[in-house]
This record gives structure tokens, C-alpha cells and sequence, in this order.
């Protein structure tokens, strides 16, 4: 294998009962690479990256990631990976009843085993570093949508991985916000070679951190390339999918 490649799908399938989510999976994804992964709703984008985590198990294929085979690590093994790979979830990112500081801390607190001083050094800097220093003390009610993103990407980068995995970083923000978040994406990519797999369908973000896109559909990647040429692919899913993104941008 390409020893540049840190994330491999090979053949992954997973269904649900008798939905065929996804039907023979192949995905590389290289070290400082920024892959996006685009696709209608329900077409199983969330369930893709879920696996290089071990979220969900496949049914079939194999999963590679940071040299290590996913299916085959114990609990252990695979917390200590999970060290690796920091995840922004789609929703339900900050815990509404603890301020900033807390999330912050008790997601350390469980994770990483640092003194309280360092740990607290670890926030104010992770705070710094997107910008919201003034926020260590609010409660997420108290931030916008774009601010309560930020904090999730702070939270997702606050272990220092070597891998982020991004579900819809910048659905539901104002270009203001897209911009602001999509830009932290980059520069966790130029700035410590962070490897990274987003779902997005959001056209600005994909235009401003995309290195390749895959376009998932019926189960598998229909096409991969630079997102200008995916996006006049002339697959009718393709077309479709990019063409309602237009309208609803309008
Ligand atoms: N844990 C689960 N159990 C059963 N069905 C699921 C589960 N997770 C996802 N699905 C189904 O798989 C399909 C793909 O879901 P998802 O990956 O969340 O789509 P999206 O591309 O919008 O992220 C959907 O039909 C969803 O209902
Ligand atoms: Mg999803």
C-alpha cells in the first residue's frame, strides 16, 4: 500500500436490517490530505465516517487507519486510536448545562492525562486559537451557531490528533461564519499537517478546504476529483445534486 495513505476503505458494506446503506466502499485518504465527502441526504455519508472510528462496524471490507486494521482492534486498542482522531459531530456537540471551560475540561479530564495546570493552559490556548477567549465561561446558550461550531472544532482539536473527521462542519452558519470555520479547517491543515475527511454539502466550505471530493451515492463513490471537475460531472445524481445546491444558494 501507498505509505502515504493513513486512511483505506477497501470494499466496506454495511446495511440495517434490509437497507443497503453502503455497497462497496473504496476510500484513500493521504497524510495532510483534505478529503470531503459529498452526497444527498440519507446516502450515508454520517454512517462512512462513523466506521473509521469504530462507531459502526462494517459488515464486510477493511478498514486501515494510522497503519492500524480497525476490525480487528480490541476496546482497548481501539480508545487508544480513537486518541488519534478527533471528531466533530453533526449535532449534540457541547454539553448545554456546562460552560465552555467545562465541556472543554471534562473532555480532557477523560482523555488525556494532564495536570490540571496544564490542562487549563491546553483550553486558554485551544480558545485562543479560534478566536472565542472571551467565551470560556459561557454556556453554549449563550453563543451563536458559528461560535458553538468553533467550540466543537476546539474540542475536536484539543488532544492534538493527527486526524479530524468532520460530519456537515458548517451546515445551518451564514457565509460569515462558513468562511470562518472553513478557514480553521485549512489551517489545521497547513499548520500541523492535519489529515482530514469532512462531510459537507455546503459548496463554499467544500471550495475552500477540499483537496479531492468523493460523491457518494446508492452506496458507492460515483466519482472522486477536485471538486470543479465533480461538479460538472455529468452523472445525473451528480448534476442534480450540485444543481439544487445552486438554486438553494440563490
Ligand atoms: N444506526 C442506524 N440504524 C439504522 N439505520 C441507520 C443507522 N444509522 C443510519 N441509518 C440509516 O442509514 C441511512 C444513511 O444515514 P446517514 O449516514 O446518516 O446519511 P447522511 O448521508 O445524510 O449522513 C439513512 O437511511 C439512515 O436512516
Ligand atoms: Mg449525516
Amino acid at each position: 500500500m501507498d505509505q502515504n495513505v493513513i486512511i483505506s476503505l477497501d470494499n466496506i458494506h454495511k446495511s440495517f436490517g434490509s437497507l443497503d446503506v453502503l455497497r462497496g466502499i473504496n476510500l484513500d485518504v493521504s497524510k495532510g490530505e483534505s478529503a470531503v465527502v459529498m452526497g444527498g441526504s440519507g446516502s450515508g455519508k454520517s454512517v462512512l465516517i462513523k466506521h473509521i472510528v469504530g462507531l459502526i462496524k462494517a459488515d464486510q471490507g477493511t478498514i486501515r487507519v494510522l497503519d492500524k486494521q480497525v476490525e480487528e482492534l480490541g476496546e482497548d486498542e481501539m480508545d487508544e486510536l480513537r486518541l488519534s482522531i478527533g471528531y466533530l459531530f453533526q449535532s449534540g456537540a457541547l454539553f448545554d448545562s456546562m460552560t465552555v471551560f467545562e465541556n472543554l475540561m471534562f473532555f480532557l479530564d477523560r482523555h488525556a492525562e494532564l495536570t490540571s495546570s496544564e490542562a487549563k493552559d491546553r483550553i486558554v490556548e485551544t480558545l485562543e486559537w479560534v478566536s472565542l477567549p472571551e467565551k470560556v465561561g459561557h454556556y453554549p446558550a449563550e453563543l451563536s451557531g458559528g461560535q458553538k461550531k468553533r467550540i466543537a472544532l476546539a474540542r475536536a482539536v484539543i488532544l492534538e490528533p493527527k486526524i479530524i473527521l468532520y460530519d456537515e462542519p458548517t451546515t445551518g452558519l451564514d457565509p460569515v461564519s462558513v468562511r470562518m470555520v472553513s478557514d480553521l479547517i485549512v489551517r489545521l491543515q497547513e499548520d500541523r499537517g492535519i489529515t482530514s475527511v469532512a462531510i459537507t454539502h455546503d459548496l463554499l466550505c467544500a471550495e475552500i478546504i477540499a483537496d479531492q471530493v468523493h460523491f457518494l451515492h446508492h452506496g458507492e463513490i460515483l466519482a472522486t476529483g477536485p471538486l470543479n471537475e465533480i461538479s460538472q460531472h455529468d452523472h445525473p445524481a451528480i448534476a442534480t445534486f450540485f444543481g439544487s445546491e445552486t438554486i438553494q444558494q440563490n
